[in-house]
Parts: C-alpha cells; structure tokens; sequence
C-alpha cells in the first residue's frame, strides 16, 4: 500500500466508524424552558407552570441507546426539578430529578442540563415536575424507539399517537394544596380528568377542549398511554374497539386482548387498535376507579376517535367503562399482565432473595398544633413517616456527609397485627429527625412485600421505585402469609415494571437485582399521599470498583 492508499484507507475506517456510532447512538438534545403561562379549560383561564408554553410539555423520542441531554431553565417562580420516570440512570442518579432526593432544586434563573443514557430500554415513558404538586402542569411524554432495524416483537402499527391521561383544576394547584396543610386535610379534588390536556365534551368550553385522532379504515394503530393524573387510578377504554396489550413501563408484554385498561397513576400501557369497525366517529374514555369507597373525582374525561372522511356532525356513543369501584375488574385485568419472557427480550426475574423486606402502608393522624382542627392527615411505611432532608440525599450520600439522613429503614413494621383486619384507635405515626433510607448491598437480590393496612382506611396505593424496574411476582387481598403465598409467585413470565398498584386491603410482592448504585426514591405515586410522607429511599451501595460505583456529579449539579 502507498501513503496515499493507507490514507483512503484509514479514511475509510474512520467513516465506516463515524457512521456506525452515529446509526448506533446518537446524542439527542431538547430545551426545556419552565415558564408560567396563562392557560385555559373549563372556561376558566390561570397562569401555570409549564414547559416551553406548552401543556402537556413536549414529547421527547429517543432511540434506544442515545444519550439524551436536556437543558431545563427556570424561569419560573418556584424552584423546581424534573423527573424522567422509568428511565433507569444506571449509576447516575444525578439525572433523576426528584427534589432533595438525587438534587437540590433548579433555582428561578437557574439552570441545569439532565445528561443520560438510555439503555436496554425501549417504548412509552414520561417527565415530570418533582417537587410539590407542580406536575399537575408539567409533564410529558417519552417515547424510545428500539434499535435501527430491531422490529416490535408485535405486529408493526402504520402509525401512532399519544395519550396522556391527567387532571386539571379551575384553580392554582399550589394554593388549592397550600389551603389542605393548613386545614390538616386532603386539597379540594380536581375539577375535570383531561386526554391530552383536554377534557372533552362532559365539560363547559369543550368546543375548544376536546382532543380527537384519525383512523384509517383497515390500519393498526399504537396508542401510548400514560397516567399522568395526581391522585386517581383510571380505567380507559374506547367505544367499538377492542385493544391488544402490548407493552407496559417500557417493557414488552405477552399480548391480550381487552375492552378496557386499568392504569395507576405513574404507569404507561402500550396497546395496538385495529381501524375494523363501521366507519363513523367514536368516544375514548377515562374515569377513576376507586374501591375504598373515598371521595374521588368521577368525572369523566373524552376524546374522539374518528374515521377518515366522518363529518363531525355524527354523534358517537360513550364506551363500556367498568364501574368506579369494579374491583374484580382491576384485579382480572392485572391478572393477565405478563412480561413477553421471549429469547430477545427474557425476563430476568431473581429467583434467590438476599433480602426479603415488608413494609406496611398506613394512612394516619398526627397532632399538628399549626393545623385548623389541631390534626393533620399523614401517611406512613412501617409507620415511619418520611421527613424531607434540607440537602439532596445523593450529594450527602456520595460525599460521606454526616448529619443528612440515617441508614436505619426498618425492614418490617415495627409489630405484626392483623394489617387489613382490625380497626385502630392509635392513628398516629413516627417522625424522626433525620430521613431514614434504607441500605442494600451493591447486587444484592431484593424482595419487598407492601402490605395495605386498615390504618384509617383500605385502599389502593401505586408504588414508584426509582432507578429500576423490579418484577412483580406476586398479589393478593388481605394479609400477606409468608408460608402459603410464595408457593404461589409467578417466577417465569411476572409483570416487569416500575410502578404497581398495591390492591386495597391487599399486598403485593415485587422483587429487583440491586445493581444501580445510589440512592433510589421510593414512594406512592397519589401526590397526596407522597406529600404526606408515603415515601422512602434506598441507598444502593457502590460496587467493587468506579465502573460500578455512583459517577462524579456534573459541573452544574444545583446547589441547595
Ligand atoms: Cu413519577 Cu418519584 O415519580
């Protein structure tokens, strides 16, 4: 070879490489401009918190395998942070986002560029605001594409659209919430349930607010939907249609066919419509599902689904939604989720537990000599009701910090009782100084049953682990029994996800590998309860060397 060719040649390579990584990974960058905006729905126009403007917030797509980077300025007037949940952040929590848990908040003015991996995962995820009840505007939608030319292990959709399902009040959330400290009660519920931000046609100014799709007669359609709402587990269904599960938390199910869907606040469901019906317009619908018999919003929320060429002037007729508190619904509809478990995508549930750990959910009632009637609603993790650190617990935790939170979780409530059975006159929690974490040895298999309690009320509860997803192997109604139930988990094929409703006056048994080092909120995803303490973390120590260690914090990690 001459010098010439050895040149063409390394010019070569050096392409074939350029042009390799960049089909292979790409760095994907948005900005993300948090700023107060004047909206309107119900007829009734507030200035709220937003992105870009926009509500919902942008959607962002990815490819599984890109790095995404984005850039958030505040120019709001609260200091806040964003969460991109389900994304699991492999060693780098510092991308997280919940307050005061992996960061201290983007001050007003300020900014700071969430920079992360996306790996080993693909399909519907979601952002959202992670300090007070600021997600009630700011949220969106993450789509990941798989892989360049690694088909769906379904049949390929002709197109897709997606459905964020959310809650809006005619008022300013943060003094509706403000309002609820002060009385010691829950916040004045949502005035409407929306579908993209729309609430549909049950509602005054639905002329402007109702979110409608297209079909073409014959064509596939995938429609990623997410809860986004605050405090309501919902059922969404569609008139005429039927839907095929395909994908739940970004991970792929073993499809099936339903009239309806059941989804927690926190989860994603993917399914596949068919356009096989008469041509004409049709409605979808969402409305709470509540089985403990409190007060909820029960309105429902409408979008339209029309045939290409339909005149908008036909009437379409609502869906079959299960009743509000159609339990045996919810529980056959979890019943029949399954992970796909193919040779592609496997499930790798842990079959041995290093770590088994039970946790009791308790709602409760602590003096509050500030509050209105001198008591305060709270909620409770083995009766410990979680204080907020001052400092995110990720910096504390990276840089040995003393005096930030204390490593002392219980791993069981502090006495057995009859947990779903008996009524309680003892309502009142434990508040310790300190956050207590719990800490979990680097690659250590974890089982965590949450068992519902009778604690002033039943019911049900969606747990959100941060950091992982984890398996949910088994569940069931009343007591959880340490002797029976585990013969009965499913340790082939269980449901892989990062949030599970916990069903009312029930338990449910989730199991992960602990191999993402650092410190990993855990909480119910109704904000209500989170704001009443129903949250925990993990610390997930390091591993043996700084490949599987926490990274360095980013330059422009926000200072408290
Ligand atoms: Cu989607 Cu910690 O939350």
């Amino acid at each position: 070879m001459g010098r010439r060719d050895v040149f063409v040649w390394n010019f070569g390579v050096f392409l074939l490489c350029f042009l390799l990584g960049f089909a292979q990974s790409a760095v994907k960058t948005y900005n993300f401009d948090v700023q107060v905006k004047n909206i309107s729905r119900l007829c009734h126009a507030k200035p709220m918190v937003t992105v870009n403007g926009m509500y919902p917030g942008p959607t962002i797509y990815v490819r599984e395998g890109d790095r995404l980077r984005i850039n958030v300025t505040n120019h709001a007037q609260y200091n806040m942070s964003i969460h991109w949940h389900g994304l699991k952040q492999y060693r780098n929590g510092w991308a997280d986002g919940p307050a005061y848990i992996t960061q201290c908040p983007v001050q007003t003015g300020q900014s700071y560029t969430y920079d992360m991996n996306v790996t080993e995962q693909r399909g519907t995820l979601w952002w959202h605001a992670h300090i007070f009840w600021l997600r009630a505007t700011v949220y969106g939608a993450i789509v990941i594409m798989p892989k360049q030319g690694i088909p769906y292990p379904f049949p390929q959709p002709n197109s897709e659209f997606n459905l964020i399902l959310g809650e809006w009040w005619n008022d300013d959330v943060e003094e509706i919430v403000k309002q609820g400290r002060k009385l010691g009660l829950p916040p004045k519920m949502s005035d409407a349930h929306t579908i993209n931000g729309k609430p549909g046609p049950l509602f005054p100014c639905w002329e402007k607010h109702t979110y409608a799709i297209e079909f073409e007669q014959g064509k596939t359609y995938l429609l990623r939907i997410i809860n986004a709402a605050l405090n309501d587990e919902l059922f969404f269904a569609i008139s005429g249609h039927s839907m095929t599960v395909v994908e739940i938390d970004a991970v792929y199910t073993k499809p099936f066919s339903t009239e309806s869907i059941l989804i927690t606040p926190g989860q994603t469901t993917n399914v596949l419509v068919r356009a096989n019906q008469a041509a004409g317009r049709y409605f979808m619908a969402a409305r709470a599902f509540m089985d403990a018999g409190l007060p909820i919003d029960n309105r429902t929320a409408i979008a339209i689904l029309q045939y290409k060429g339909i005149p908008n002037t036909v009437i379409p007729s609502l869906p079959q939604l299960p009743d509000l508190n159609d339990s045996s619904t919810a529980l056959t509809y979890n019943a029949k989720l399954k992970s796909l478990n193919s040779p592609r995508f496997p499930c790798n549930v842990p079959l041995k537990v290093d770590r088994h750990l039970f946790y009791t959910i308790g709602l409760g009632v602590n003096p509050c000599p500030t509050c209105q009637n001198g008591t305060q609603l709270t909620a409770s993790l083995n009766n410990i009701t979680f204080v907020m650190p001052q400092v995110g617990l990720l910096q504390a935790h990276f840089l040995s910090l003393k005096g930030v939170f204390t490593a002392d979780f219980p791993d069981r409530p502090p006495m057995p009782f009859n947990y779903t059975g008996a009524t309680f006159t003892n309502l009142q929690t434990t508040l310790s100084k300190l956050p207590r974490v719990s800490k979990i040895a680097f690659n250590s298999t974890v089982e965590l049953v949450l068992q519902d309690t009778n604690l002033l009320s039943v019911e049900s509860h969606p747990f959100h682990l941060h950091g992982y997803n984890f398996f949910v192997v088994g569940t069931g109604i009343g007591n959880f029994d340490p002797k029976k139930d585990p013969a009965k988990y499913n340790l082939v094929d269980p449901p892989e996800r990062n949030t599970v409703g916990v069903p009312t006056g029930g338990w449910t048994a989730i199991r992960f590998r602990a191999d993402n080092p650092g410190v990993w909120f855990m909480h119910c995803h109704l904000e209500l309860h989170t704001g009443w303490g129903l949250k925990m973390a993990f610390v997930v120590e390091d591993g043996p060397d700084k490949d599987h260690a926490v990274r360095s914090p980013p330059k422009d990690l926000p200072q408290c």
